[in-house]
């Protein structure tokens, strides 16, 4: 499936720094010298926002960054501001700073959008970033394929000769594994070791990459703050919900296949985002978000805050409508083995708790299983929950149980050997080759 890393039906064209969208992803069409061609190149990007609007002083962005409430857009959702403060309170030099483009969840396409259409922004992201902390290194890590489909290095030189950047950018080949872009996978990777997570604390913003402070943001986080950097808070909080402002870049999978990354204000409701006709359930937040049945999620919308009672969150915008003629319980099984086969198998819970439970799923989804199949399932999923150095063990402990819950009534048949699946199509895009220890660095 190739998505379209267009800004989608969703975005209507509006100049930079006005009220519409798209504000990240250039418009699709480029209809004035205002907007200039979606080409991702330099010029382009300059006609569009101007030259890197430095502040001058470490700290200065920081409370305008307080103001729009802007949140990472990697998956956790933690407030931008409270990183940058706490790496800013470094030895002045010390701190280093990194784009995370690692983008390891196989559903996820929108950062490979972003790199594409829009890599100065992430750059002045980036630069603006290592104003605020202090930092005198900047690194962006992007993993190996899309680095070189979106050309990032032949940006780089445009950009010295233009003399935009203060502090010289390294860019850092993240391995296509899920974990990559753990941070402190990465910070593992960037200081030469594999790029495998490690027990914490220490936090990476505390010692991270050689030791030092380092700020790790999502590259959207990073194009974000760009964007507030030139057009401030009240611009940012014109679009999203009071607590939640601001918009975030989603891939879409659609039931009929499609596959694409829209930019859409947080709040919008789902079902503008997603033809929720002939769907059983909505995947929301990726492979470590849940499953919502859909005439559920038809009546919410994406933020934490409405995903909440759900059990689920928007993590990093991935949202996937499953067609009514797969079983989301195949779908669901497939999913965890990659997960379990996607650990970095260092920690007893993904040793051998994460590959019992793919296994026991598996042979739900199988339609032959044991008596004891979900009282195990129950119990492998509590003894792993909360134990590994990662919070990978618990965001494919919460995957699962969203599968059991909403898939209960596939559940059941599939005890009585039977499957209400029509197709046996994969939906959900899950790598084909099996994973192998070999590829961490
Ligand atoms: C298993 C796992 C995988 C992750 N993969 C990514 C990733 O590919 N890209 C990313 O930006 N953050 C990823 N994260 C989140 C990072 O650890 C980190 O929180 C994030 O890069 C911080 O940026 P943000 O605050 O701007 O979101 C992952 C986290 C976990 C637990
Ligand atoms: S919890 Fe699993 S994925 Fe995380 S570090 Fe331990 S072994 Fe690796």
């Amino acid at each position: 499936m190739s998505p379209q890393t267009a800004s989608s039906t969703l975005a209507q064209q509006s100049p930079a720094g006005g009220g519409g969208l798209p504000r990240l992803l250039p418009p699709p069409t480029s209809p004035s010298p205002f907007t200039g061609p979606a080409d991702g190149g330099l010029a382009a990007h300059l006609r569009r926002h101007g030259p890197v609007p430095y502040r001058g002083d470490a700290g200065a962005l920081i409370a305008d960054v307080r103001a729009a409430g802007l949140t990472g857009r990697g998956g956790a959702a933690f407030p931008v501001h409270r990183k940058l403060e706490a790496v800013a309170a470094a030895r002045p030099g010390r701190a280093i700073v990194v784009g995370n483009g690692a983008e390891g969840e196989p559903a996820s396409h929108k950062d490979e959008a972003l790199l594409s259409a829009a890599p100065h922004l992430v750059l002045d992201g980036l630069q603006l970033a290592a104003e605020a902390v202090g930092a005198r290194r900047a690194v962006l890590y992007v993993r190996g394929d899309l680095r070189e489909r979106t050309r990032l290095d032949a940006q780089m030189p445009e950009r010295y000769a233009h003399r935009l950047d203060r502090v010289a950018v390294e860019i850092v080949s993240a391995p296509g594994r899920f974990l990559a872009g753990e941070e402190s996978a990465l910070a593992s990777l960037i200081s030469g070791g594999p790029a495998v997570p490690r027990f914490t604390p220490p936090r990476v913003f505390e010692r991270g990459v050689g030791g030092r402070p380092t700020l790790v943001q999502n590259v959207e986080t990073l194009a974000h703050l760009a964007l507030i950097a030139r057009y401030g808070p009240g611009w940012f909080r014109a679009m999203g919900t009071p607590d939640e402002p601001g918009t975030m870049l989603c891939t879409l999978h659609q039931a009929d296949g499609s596959a694409g990354v829209a930019e859409a204000a947080i709040g919008t409701p789902l079902a503008d985002l997603l033809d929720l006709r002939e769907v059983s359930a909505v995947l929301v937040g990726g492979y470590h978000g849940a499953w919502i049945p859909a005439a559920q999620a038809s009546a919410l919308a994406l933020s934490n805050a409405a995903l909440r009672p759900a059990g689920a969150f928007t993590g990093a915008g991935v949202l996937a409508a499953l067609p009514a003629d797969r079983c989301g319980l195949v779908e669901s099984a497939r999913v965890v083995r990659y997960l379990a086969l996607e650990s970095a198998g260092q920690c007893g819970p993904c040793r051998s708790g994460l590959p019992s439970i793919a296994a026991a799923l598996a042979e739900l989804a199988g339609g032959d299983p044991g008596p004891q199949v979900l009282t195990d399932l129950s119990r492998w999923a509590g003894l792993v929950e909360g134990r590994g150095a990662c919070h990978h063990p618990d965001g494919t402990v919460r995957f699962l149980r969203s599968a059991l819950s909403v898939f209960a009534g596939e559940v059941r048949h599939h005890q009585r050997g039977r499957c209400s699946g029509a197709s046996d199509l994969p939906f959900l895009p899950v790598p084909a080759g099996p994973s192998t220890d070999a590829d961490w660095s």
